[in-house]
């Protein structure tokens, strides 16, 4: 989720380059003078994968920037050469034809004044686009675009030397989307028992045998939102604040945006491998669809799920043929509408295709896994964990039905059911060649958005829970040693727990200041009362109250003493620390009779708490994402590779050095 428009954007420009680094507004994220390459300075690649490059010129109108002439040279020069080798023309380099020349203009924002008098900075350019190119060579190459008379920009990209050899059948790969390390200790808090400052069990994650963590921050900006850092994961390339598996242009067009191949792509190509994309969000999604999407915006949903089904259409592109299991929700992009692509029907779209579609749990349980499937089982967001498992009311709402009907959608799979089918599936349909999974839980990012704590960190159990259940099954099909299983996140939220909250005596004070001393800090913390059964239910005695290594979740959501949680960044809003019986929470709302961009606090919601005003612009009606690395943990075949401190594109190249996809020669055509 995003709330400020970043479309226009600002770099150090010019002269002022050197004063003014790192600014809000840029010109064009990573084009660090009037001429832009993309892949820029600093990318790296993966031997053999697929990338266009983009080079555009830029003649700045007006604002500081501005130059004399009216039109960007379209005369530019492009070179390539490795190291210590003479660079020759990409044309010659890649063996292409030159490609046409391309003219548009853009305007930007400077800075809050600029943006605030409205007045944008207009750019005319040139630009030119080379498809499908691919470096084979591990090494260090200089790209080298010379533009208006001998200016220059250089690109130094770097061909990591990775092994061809393959070392696991299969991956999965698992994100908690927006999971930190803080969030993980607070759902062990909630679910697992302690004695005198001892777990009695741990979870799931824990018993992972290696933990690294990785820096998430942006090409661009140093906090990432989920399109960009999907990206990074999946292409070992940095990228733009909504963009999927493109570094973003300037270009008018969400679409032509410079492409790089992502690994179920290559593993698809490759290996002809299987392919498995599974999230509790709608299924458009930034970390579902950066799989296959290559877009610069990635609220084109309907394009989106067609390029689950066929790839990227209207660029030269991989030939791709669709994943085995796609689970989600999302059906508005699915059943006619307009909000599905042309508005098609996208469910037939599939069946067409080979699909199998199944719209709910208990379809999904009895479904052949022979079939290609699709399972789409909610519009917009799956229901969560809390409101499937304890307050089942909540699922009765009108309209939520996956056939677009006026239904409700009652009958939803976990994270878990959609995992475990998926392996089934894809186990049944790739024997020899191994696959490829994606599973998300999607909702401990969307809940930590909306401060509705409780269920994020049930989201975040659920996905403890997939974990054990995905091991557990792997190893009864004797696959677990074949399975290179990585379990990470795209970026974190200022989460943490800082003590205790007594919500009773909160609730009886009158007045704000009254109420916050029922907040206990350090030794007034006392312990979780989440996982203690009541006295008359003593440990273990109770088929509910079984505690079993990783697998738990609490046994009383709404104890008296709760956690005192929270993150650094909110919008004006309430807290009374009890769990939201009613759904997700709406923390702040906007007001009929006042601008719609100017959210207050939410008076329906949290009505025995107080007041909590808000650090953000008031713009936002949500927390945001923040700045802190994600641990990434690791089992199987490569599990050491994934120790210690890397970025997140490094992901991407430990998870394709482990599959053997690097690529030395070119493939026949
Ligand atoms: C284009 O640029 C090249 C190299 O700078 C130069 O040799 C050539 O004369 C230019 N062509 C035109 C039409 O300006
Ligand atoms: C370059 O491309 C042309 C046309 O596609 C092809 O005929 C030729 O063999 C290629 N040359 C090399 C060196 O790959
Ligand atoms: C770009 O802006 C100029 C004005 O500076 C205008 O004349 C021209 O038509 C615009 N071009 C495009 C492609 O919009
Ligand atoms: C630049 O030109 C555009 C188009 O004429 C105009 O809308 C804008 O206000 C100008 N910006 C500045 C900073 O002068
Ligand atoms: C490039 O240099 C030539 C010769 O000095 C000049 O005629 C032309 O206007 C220059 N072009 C640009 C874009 O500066
Ligand atoms: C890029 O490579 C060139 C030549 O190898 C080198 O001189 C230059 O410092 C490098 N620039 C960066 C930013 O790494
Ligand atoms: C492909 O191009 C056609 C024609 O311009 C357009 O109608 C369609 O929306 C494009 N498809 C996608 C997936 O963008
Ligand atoms: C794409 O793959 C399909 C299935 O493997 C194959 O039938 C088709 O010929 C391929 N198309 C191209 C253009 O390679
Ligand atoms: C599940 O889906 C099947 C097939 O679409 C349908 O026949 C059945 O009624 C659905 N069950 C529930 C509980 O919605
Ligand atoms: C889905 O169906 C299976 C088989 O009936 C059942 O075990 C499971 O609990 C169901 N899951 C949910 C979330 O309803
Ligand atoms: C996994 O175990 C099976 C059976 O014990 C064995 O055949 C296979 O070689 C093992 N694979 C790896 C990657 O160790
Ligand atoms: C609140 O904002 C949303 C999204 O911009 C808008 O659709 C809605 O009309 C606004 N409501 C009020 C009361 O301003
Ligand atoms: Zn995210």
């Amino acid at each position: 989720m995003k709330f400020f428009s970043t479309l226009s954007s600002c770099v150090a420009c010019g002269l002022l380059a050197s004063q003014v680094a790192a600014q809000t507004f840029q010109r064009l994220g990573a084009c660090p003078k009037l001429g832009c390459i993309f892949p820029p300075d600093q990318a790296d690649f993966l031997p053999g994968q697929w990338f266009d490059i983009r080079l555009e010129v830029h003649a700045p109108q007006n604002g500081s920037e501005r130059v004399s002439y009216a039109q960007p040279d379209g005369n530019f020069t492009f070179t390539i050469g490795r190291d210590g080798q003479r660079a020759v023309p990409a044309t010659q380099f890649f063996n292409l034809t030159e490609p046409r020349l391309e003219t548009w203009n853009f305007t930007w924002y400077e800075d809050l004044f600029a943006r605030a008098a409205r007045t944008p900075s207009l750019v005319r350019v040139a630009g030119k686009a080379y498809r499908k190119v691919a470096l084979y060579e591990p090494g260090n190459y200089v790209a080298t675009l010379t533009y208006q008379n001998g200016s220059s920009t250089v690109a130094n990209w770097t061909v990591r030397d990775i092994p061809t050899q393959r070392r696991a059948k299969n991956t999965i790969i698992f994100i908690g989307d927006g999971m930190t390390t803080n969030m993980i200790t607070a759902a062990r808090l909630m679910a697992h028992q302690m004695i005198n400052g001892k777990y009695q069990t741990t979870m799931a994650m824990d018993q992972m045998p290696v933990l690294g963590h990785q820096m998430t921050h942006s090409l661009d900006s140093f906090i990432t939102d989920s399109a960009n850092s999907a990206s990074a994961l999946y292409t070992g390339h940095k990228s733009t604040v909504n963009a999927l598996s493109v570094y973003r242009d300037s270009s008018p067009s969400n679409f032509d945006d410079p492409k790089v191949e992502t690994i179920a792509e290559l593993f698809r190509e490759i290996y002809g491998g299987g392919v498995g994309i599974v999230s509790t969000a709608f299924i458009a999604d930034a970390t579902p669809a950066a799989l296959t999407a290559h877009t610069s915006q990635r609220g084109r949903y309907g394009e989106v799920v067609d390029s689950f089904l066929r790839g990227i259409t209207n660029y030269t592109w991989v030939n791709w043929t669709g994943p085995d299991v796609l689970f989600g929700g999302g059906a508005e992009q699915f059943y006619p509408n307009s909000r599905s692509f042309q508005g098609r029907d996208y469910y037939q779209e599939f069946r067409n295709a080979g699909y199998n579609v199944v719209l709910n749990n208990t379809s999904l349980q009895t479904a052949s896994n022979s079939s290609k499937t699709l399972g789409i089982f909610s519009v917009s967001n799956m229901a969560k964990w809390l409101d499937r498992n304890i307050y089942k009311n909540n699922l009765n709402i009108s309209r939520t039905a996956p056939n677009g009907g006026n239904g409700s959608a009652t009958d939803q799979p976990g994270l878990k059911e959609m995992t475990l089918k998926a392996l089934q599936i894809l186990r049944a349909r790739n024997p020899q060649n191994g696959f490829f999974l994606m599973s998300e839980a999607a909702s401990v990012d969307k809940m930590m958005h909306v401060l509705d704590y409780d269920r994020a960190l049930t989201e975040l159990l659920e996905l403890d829970d997939t974990i054990k259940a995905t091991i557990n099954y792997l190893r009864s099909v004797g696959e677990l040693n074949n399975t290179q299983i990585i379990i990470t996140a795209d970026h974190g939220h200022g989460f943490d727990v800082m003590g205790s909250v007594d919500t009773r005596y909160l609730a009886q004070q009158t007045g704000d200041r009254n109420k916050r001393n029922a907040i206990g800090i350090y030794e007034e913390s006392g312990l979780s009362q989440y996982v203690v059964p009541n006295a008359s239910m003593p440990i273990g005695s109770d088929q509910n109250v079984v505690y079993s290594q990783g697998v738990n979740f609490p046994t009383n959501f709404d104890p008296r003493y709760t956690f005192y949680q929270g993150v650094a960044a909110f919008p004006d809003h309430r807290e009374d620390y009890t769990v939201n019986k009613r759904g997700p929470r709406v923390p702040a709302l906007n007001i009929t009779g006042f601008s719609s961009t100017d959210y207050y606090v939410n008076y329906i919601d949290a009505v025995t708490g107080f007041v909590i005003n808000g650090s953000l612009p008031v713009a936002a009606d949500q927390g945001v994402h923040s700045l802190t690395d994600v641990p990434v943990f690791s089992q199987g075949p490569c599990q050491a590779d994934f120790g210690g401190v890397y970025n997140s594109i490094d992901v991407f190249y430990k998870m394709a050095g482990c599959l053997g996809l690097s690529r030395r020669t070119p493939p026949r055509p």
